[in-house]
Order: structure tokens, then sequence, then C-alpha cells
């Protein structure tokens, strides 16, 4: 059954950790609903990760709504989060409805995420009177990471803690429904999420949160561009897997080993008889080549 927002309210409450992870593909999303996660977001690091971009700023909302609908297809279960990309949400309240509806209407989202306080919080209020459920995303914020000064834990001087904790605030009182805190010391996001009501989704900001997520190539060890975080744990060695996968095929089609008769269709022998004749005699190409 699908989880439902106020289900994943309960969770905080009973403190159950929430499983947060990312795809971007409908096969990724059939095998982690099978897995049993809560949340599967449809980030838009899909631009670093799987379209080769260096930052997730590249991102569309046409690429976007293409792979939501496909991790959607792939989704029984878990709640399907949209990631509104850069510059579909920060120019109007109306583009931002409009770009929420699109990743709901066409993508099958749940729910969408976006990032920031400040002037996103004037958004979060459009969208939740839409009725669209938002996930906010503090921290880190990779659509701004420029401004942030790189990809750089966030908070980490009192002022800057204070900030992140009001505007963790701000964002619960403009309604979103939980809230994404990426690269905040442990000991700050642990505070930030005792004081909201709604579930806290740590990346990279230590057990104290309500949930984690995590990239889905990171964590399977399938490498993207070249950058790994500290707080990334890798589960598996799907790269190096797949890289052997591929290189033990080309050595058995270089060899002649792959494709064995296992692999092939067969046909009755009366059937290949009499095709074989018709090749030998020259018919069929006589007969039907002309009107090809
Ligand atoms: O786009 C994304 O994958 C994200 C997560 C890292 C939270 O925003």
């Amino acid at each position: 059954m699908k989880l439902s927002l106020p289900a994943l309210r309960e969770m905080k409450r009973d403190g159950r950790p929430i499983v947060m992870i990312t795809a971007y593909d409908h096969p990724s999303a059939r095998i982690v609903d099978a897995a049993g996660v809560d949340l599967v977001l449809v980030g838009d690091s899909a631009a670093n990760v799987v379209l080769g971009h260096e930052s997730t700023v590249p991102a569309t909302m046409d690429e976007m709504t293409m792979l939501t609908a496909a991790v959607n297809r792939g989704v029984e279960n878990a709640l399907v989060i949209g990631d509104l990309p850069f510059m579909s949400y920060q120019v109007s309240d109306a583009e931002a409805v409009a770009n929420a509806g699109r990743l709901i209407k066409d993508g099958g989202a749940d729910v969408v995420k976006l990032e920031g306080a400040g002037p996103s919080l004037e958004r979060v209020r459009a969208l939740v009177s839409a009725g669209i459920g938002v996930m906010g995303h503090i921290g880190l914020t990779p659509q701004t990471a420029t401004a942030l000064g790189g990809h750089k834990a966030q908070g980490r001087q009192a002022d800057a803690a204070r900030r992140l904790f009001l505007d963790a605030i701000s964002l619960e009182r403009a309604g979103c429904f939980a809230l994404v805190l990426e690269a905040v010391p442990a000991p700050v996001a642990t505070t930030i999420s005792r004081r909201l009501a709604i579930p806290t989704i740590g990346i990279g900001s230590g057990p104290g949160t309500d949930g984690q997520v995590l990239v889905l190539h990171d964590m399977l060890g399938i490498p993207g561009d070249g950058r790994e975080p500290r707080f990334v744990k890798r589960y598996a060695e799907i790269g190096e897997l797949m890289g052997a996968a591929v290189a033990a095929y080309a050595t058995e089609v270089r060899n002649h080993v792959y494709p064995a008769e296992e692999h092939t269709y067969t046909i009755p022998p009366e059937e290949l008889e009499a095709f074989q004749n018709a090749v030998d005699a020259g018919s069929i190409e006589e007969n039907t080549l002309a009107d090809w």
C-alpha cells in the first residue's frame, strides 16, 4: 500500500527511521521499491549521476518529467518524490505550480521537492495551497552550490547553524511535509530534527535525523562524476561487477563462445530443409525480391 504523508509523520512520532533513496529509471525503481524503501526521490542529481553533466543545474523539466514517469511506473508502495530542477520554481509562484503540476500529472510523482528557504518559502506556500505536497531541502543545496562556495558542509559556525535552524522552522510553517538536511553537522541536524514536528531526512547529517537518503549509484558503487562525499557508504561494488560482466561478454563474443546452443532459437528440420532448398534454387530472390 502507498505510504501516506500522515503515515510518514507517524513514523517520526514512533521513532521509526525513514528510508529514502534516489532512482532515475524503471528497473532501479522496481528494485528499490521491492527492497522496501519508504521514499523514492527522482532527484535532479540525475543530471550528474546518469546524464553526464557536471552538476544538477542543467537538469530540465522535460528530463525530470520523463525520468519521474519511468520511476513511477516501477513503484507500488513507496512515495515518489519528483525533484523540481533549477529555475523551474525560482521565477514565480505560477511557474512553480505549473512545473510541480507537470511532475505530478505527467510524471506521476506523489509530491515534489525544492531547495532553499528565503524566497522558496513563498513557493512552498503557493504549492501547498494548490494541493501539492512539498519536501524542503536545506544545508548544502546543490542547485546553488556555487553561491555556497562549493560542495561543502553548511552550518559549521554558530550564525550559520542559527540560520539553518530558522530556515527549517520557516519551511515547516510554510507547509513542507518533510525536510532534507544535506551536509549539516550532526549535532545541528539533531537539534533541528528534535525541534520540528515534520520528519527530517539526512544526507551527510549524522544519525540524529528522522530518516536517511543516499544516491543509489553512490551506495551501489557505480562511479559517476568522480566526486565521492565522505558520508557515502558503499553497500556493493556494482560498477566493478558491471565492468567485469561486460568484459567477459566481449571475450566470449570474440572467442565464439557466446552465443551457445541454449541461447539460440530452433526451426523444425523439414521447415529448414524447405527453406534451404529454396535458397539453393535461388527461387526466393527470383520470385519475391523485385516486389520487396
Ligand atoms: O537530487 C538529489 O539526489 C537530492 C538528494 C541528494 C537529497 O537532492
